[in-house]
């Protein structure tokens, strides 16, 4: 098993496949929320949905191209975060996060962010990491802006969420800048 500490009460660890029903109780009560900016929630509709996503996530581990950690909190399933994409070649991957209302606007996503981004940078060696949100998700631009990273640009029309298309905001952190804001904390 996969773990890395987050804080006191936090820690990450690699969603498995005996986490499908936590993970799909989780999607369930959260859809609402979810909905809006996340298109997987409308065919997450039962646990089977959330064990082949998990399924599918095992194997992009393996092949070295994402990882997706559940973030627990309390001893409880709150939410998932990690490299949706990671390109060797490039050495750089891009971050996705959601995280249930329970757990919502404590910090602790920002510091599961902190957590993976040193991770990657550190042990996984990449050199650009990257993020990316739709204009309107205030709460998820905070998050990035938050973490230090750069709004390097917006993509017209990139998404296309239940409520129309939306432009998306592309933000990025390199390792040699995360190095210096982490020896400033
Ligand atoms: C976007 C999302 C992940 C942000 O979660 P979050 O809990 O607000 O993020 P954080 O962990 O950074 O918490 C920030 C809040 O905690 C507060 N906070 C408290 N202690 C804190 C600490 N030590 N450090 C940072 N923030 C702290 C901040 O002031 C902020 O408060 P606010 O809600 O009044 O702005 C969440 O809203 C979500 O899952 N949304 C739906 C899915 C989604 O949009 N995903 C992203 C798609 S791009």
């Amino acid at each position: 098993m996969f773990e890395k500490p987050v804080d006191d009460e936090t820690a990450l660890k690699l969603l498995e496949r005996h986490h499908g029903e936590d993970l799909f109780r989780l999607v369930d009560a959260n859809r609402k929320r979810l909905r809006p900016w996340m298109g997987w929630v409308e065919t997450t509709r039962e646990p089977a949905d959330s064990d082949a996503f998990i399924r599918d996530a095992l194997k992009g581990f393996a092949e070295g191209t994402c990882i997706h950690f559940g973030i627990w909190h309390r001893g409880k399933l709150a939410g998932v975060v990690g490299p949706h994409t990671i390109q060797a070649m490039n050495e750089s991957a891009e971050i996705g996060y959601w995280i249930g209302r329970e757990a919502e606007g404590h910090g602790i996503l920002t510091r599961s962010c902190i957590a993976v981004i040193d991770y990657l940078v550190d042990i996984r060696g990449l050199n650009r990491i990257e993020a990316r949100c739709a204009v309107s998700n205030h709460r998820s631009r905070r998050v990035m802006e938050r973490l230090g990273m750069q709004h390097e640009g917006t993509l017209c029309q990139s998404v296309k969420l239940p409520h129309g298309f939306e432009d998306t905001r592309v933000y990025a952190v390199l390792a040699a800048e995360w190095r210096e804001r982490r020896k400033r904390d």
